[in-house]
């Protein structure tokens, strides 16, 4: 089959398609066939080096896929070849199959393309354990996401607004916090000047603070949290 290989470390332009070894199915274990796959700002990290944890090459990124189930392990049960389904690769997802734990795999609705399942699990499942595991967020609480017009802040947006939460998104562009606008926020603010402290303290006395990337992370966030206030991590 067919995969995308690093074999140094690098920007995107280190990998290459190759042919590869199919993978050989185990206990636990589901083969996909690939009909797509995300990629997320991590995906480039890793092929980079730069991750929290590091893979030596040679190494195949793409760390969620969705496609359609081709084998599953003896013990596999609640999923057969033929699924549709969505899975957290974690590594290996840029490739004709890939083998997954079974636990990582869910299937999908038919009205969900697979473009859109293989978008899915990254994006809405960090920031699903933000929120809902960590932060608990309610109903009439209110969220600070920054960096919100990216993937894991419009998904961000999406699920603090679903959960009735009141959503601030902070973007560096007009254009991008149009788009946090369109993905349900309440409000927008623009976070690339001095003055982002004033407007939160004009915007929300309490707030729960999302933020997606590092550099805000690094400097925003500590400083902006008004109190009463928690930061969710
Ligand atoms: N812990 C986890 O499980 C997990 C999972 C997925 C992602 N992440 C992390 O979450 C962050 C966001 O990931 P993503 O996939 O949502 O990324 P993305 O789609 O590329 O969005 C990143 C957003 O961050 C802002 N940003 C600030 N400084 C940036 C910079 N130097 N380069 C690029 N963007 C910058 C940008 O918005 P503005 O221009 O408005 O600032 C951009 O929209 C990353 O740090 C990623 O590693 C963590």
């Amino acid at each position: 089959m067919r995969a995308q290989v690093a074999h140094r470390l690098g920007s995107p332009h280190v990998l290459r398609f190759e042919e590869v070894d199919a993978p050989t199915l185990g206990p636990g274990q589901v083969v996909i066939d690939v009909r797509a796959a995300g990629v997320n700002f991590p995906d480039g990290l890793i092929v980079a080096g730069t991750y929290q944890t590091r893979t030596e090459p040679p190494l195949t990124p793409g760390s969620e896929v969705a496609g359609v189930v081709v084998a599953v392990g003896a013990d596999v049960a609640g999923v057969g070849p033929g699924a549709r389904v969505l899975a957290f690769t974690g590594m290996g997802g840029y490739a004709e199959r890939v083998l997954v734990a079974a636990d990582m795999v869910f299937p999908i609705p038919d009205e969900m393309s697979f473009v859109d399942a293989a978008g899915f699990p990254v994006a809405y499942g960090t920031s699903f354990h933000a929120l809902v595991d960590r932060a608990d967020l309610r109903k009439d609480e209110t969220v600070l996401v920054l960096g919100a017009s990216g993937g894991v802040g419009l998904a961000a947006v999406e699920i603090a607004a679903a959960l009735g939460a009141r959503v601030i998104a902070a973007a560096s562009s007009e254009e991008k916090r149009r788009l946090c606008l369109e993905h349900g926020a309440d409000a927008v603010i623009d976070y690339s000047g001095a003055e982002l402290q004033e407007q939160l303290r004009r915007l929300a006395p309490g707030v729960w603070t999302w933020s997606t990337t590092r550099s805000a992370v690094s400097t925003h966030r500590p400083r902006c949290v008004p109190s009463p206030g928690a930061v969710a991590t």
